[in-house]
């Protein structure tokens, strides 16, 4: 691994410039989200198998196929087919993600990478303008930040390797196709995202023509959304498999769209994309073993390097958001993330010491740097590069049958609506994934982030993602099914979670609810929600801690397995969550 030294001061400028940069959507700007009393917040029970969704008409397509005698794969794929209509903003066919599966039968955990990748034209300069420096344009609002997409090569091979083999791929797309054709009510979080996202995506004719009133308006709640290319786009998947999207009609459409718009997707590199297989990363704490997401996720690494470093503090004798709890948390999220930006990227292509980042004996160093008296300047963790920017939107939903099998998906378009590019004749919104890959070294890119080595674009190359779709087990049985969109902010949100369910006893929902704090290294800030008491804040004001109000936006929709039944946590940030049990 090639390490670039910055100088402190180059670095602190880095860091303010990430601070004016930090990115959030027109509605996260508006609000912030207020936490209920916690202590009035409880799981959604079911007896006998769940999905907690972002969306509720996918979230109950999933449970009836439960229902049906369906496992939590079948579920899953279901649900994400659904969300490809009922939840444009990031359920989505043109995007891509990871799955975390627990197969109770053979006690098995798998994790499918869905990544998107660049194509083959892709170069480590692709994002560079004329005079060299990175063009954020091109990655976050042009063709050229669409990733070949992966979402439907997954979810395919999900349903067809580990689904319970009841379900043809037709039979668990026809609910999807339905809405797609007869169209769904805008309300909930579309109604609260498409006005704002709108006008960046009817930049493209079919962007237009499929989220407008026939007067050239947005849809508004109450309107409905009929989507009658995407119908035909998800026949010919039920008719022809992953090929009927990755080769023939719908492959050359959704080719010529791209190119048309400045992009370098091919046909070739639709048919080549091949979503792989992965041994999940594995860690344990305080006797629970954490199932998550490897490379090209730095999920699943950076959540257990955080929470082997705040296994050897006494958590629970610290009061659940006390500002002693809060502070070695920022502090574990701080070194863990710098580690990220240092060390991850496609394992296809960086050779990251990922065996050294999850060693108990490595997070008893990094402990042993922590004062908790006082914040450790982020520069004091002067490694060689931060962090890559992250986007503004993905949707995460967990699954749980009544066989003991649990699924954890989180998937995206990187940003709400992705590019906003709609291919023509397809109804298939396309991502703008590739942003998440850095484009320059020891540049600051969109968010102010230095870029590094191994987070570069490359021709095949997925970029680094922060996605961490996380099964908890005790004695190989599921006990937390969870994980969030959030960008950055989700291995934090993920990792608050799990220490409320397991340091703090509480209940999934009000772990859920409870207002979550991060800090990712750099900038070095910790943000905060809405609920933290102003004592809290002020006391770790004094030990040195810059904090900033407003988080962001996340979803951190769980389920709890507990001794009397399954609890589900529909994240009440976002409008339109549910739990819905069978
Ligand atoms: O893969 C990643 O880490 C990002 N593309 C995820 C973006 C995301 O979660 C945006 N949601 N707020």
């Amino acid at each position: 691994m090639t390490a670039i030294a910055l100088s402190r001061r180059t670095f602190v400028a880095l860091g303010l410039v990430a601070l004016a940069a930090w990115p959030a959507t027109a509605q996260e700007q508006r609000r912030f989200y207020a936490p209920p009393p916690l202590d009035t917040v409880h799981g959604i029970p079911a007896e006998n198998g769940m999905v907690v969704a972002q969306e509720k008409l996918a979230a109950r397509i999933g449970a009836d196929i439960l229902r049906q005698g369906g496992n939590a794969v079948d579920a899953a794929v279901a649900t994400g087919f659904a969300m490809a209509v009922t939840y444009p903003r990031a359920g989505n066919i043109g995007g891509g993600g990871f799955m975390v599966i627990h197969l109770a039968e053979h006690n098995e955990d798998i994790a499918i990478d869905y990544r998107e990748t660049a194509p083959q034209a892709a170069t480590r300069d692709m994002f560079l303008g004329a005079d060299g420096k990175p063009d954020n344009d091109k990655s976050r609002n042009s063709a050229l930040g669409i990733g070949v997409p992966g979402t439907v090569a997954g979810l395919a091979l999900a349903l067809a390797k580990y689904g319970s083999g009841q379900f043809t791929l037709a039979q668990i797309l026809k609910p999807a196709i339905d809405l797609a054709r007869d169209g769904i009510v805008v309300t909930d979080d579309i109604a609260d995202t498409l006005p704002d996202m709108y006008k960046r995506m009817s930049r493209w004719p079919d962007s237009a023509k499929t989220f407008s009133r026939t007067d050239g308006t947005p849809l508004h709640e109450g309107d409905r959304l009929v989507q009658g290319d995407l119908t035909t786009t998800l026949l010919a998947i039920a008719e022809q498999g992953p090929r009927g999207f990755y080769e023939g009609a719908v492959a050359d459409k959704l080719v010529k769209a791209v190119r048309d718009a400045g992009g370098i997707m091919t046909t070739d590199d639709l048919k080549a994309y091949q979503p792989v297989i992965r041994t999940p990363v594995r860690g344990s704490y305080r006797g629970y073993d954490i199932v998550s997401m490897p490379q090209p996720s730095s999920g699943g690494i950076v959540l257990i390097e955080i929470l082997n470093i705040l296994e050897g503090f006494a958590m629970a004798d610290m009061k659940q958001g006390s500002a002693a709890s809060l502070h070695v948390m920022i502090e574990a999220m701080k070194r863990a993330y710098a580690d990220r930006a240092r060390y991850l990227g496609d394992p296809a292509f960086v050779d990251a010491p990922t065996q050294l980042l999850l060693a108990k004996n490595y997070a008893a160093k990094q402990r042993a740097g922590i004062d908790l008296a006082r914040a450790t300047p982020s520069a004091d963790l002067l490694v060689a590069k931060a962090a890559p920017r992250e986007g503004s939107n993905t949707t995460h939903y967990s699954v749980v049958d009544s066989r003991g099998n649990a699924v954890s998906n989180t998937y995206t378009l990187n940003f709400p609506y992705g590019v906003g590019l709609v291919a023509e004749g397809t109804g298939v919104l396309l991502n703008n994934e590739l942003d998440d890959f850095t484009a320059a070294v020891g540049a600051s890119n969109a968010f102010g982030l230095v870029g590094f080595e191994a987070n570069l674009p490359g021709p095949g190359k997925r970029p680094l993602s922060s996605m961490s779709p996380t099964i908890v087990l005790k004695d190989n049985k599921p006990v937390l099914v969870t994980g969030t969109p959030g960008g950055s902010r989700i291995i934090s949100a993920v990792t608050q979670v799990i220490v409320d369910v397991i340091d703090y006893r509480m209940d999934v929902a009000a772990a859920v609810a409870a207002p979550r704090i991060h800090h990712q290294w750099l900038p070095d800030e910790v943000r905060y929600e809405t609920g933290i008491p102003g004592d809290v804040l002020t006391e770790l004001r004094a030990k040195g801690h810059k904090l900033v109000e407003g988080l962001g936006y996340s979803s951190a929709n769980s389920i709890a397995v507990t001794p009397h039944g399954l609890l589900g946590a529909p994240d009440p940030r976002t409008r339109g969550t549910e739990a819905a049990g069978q």
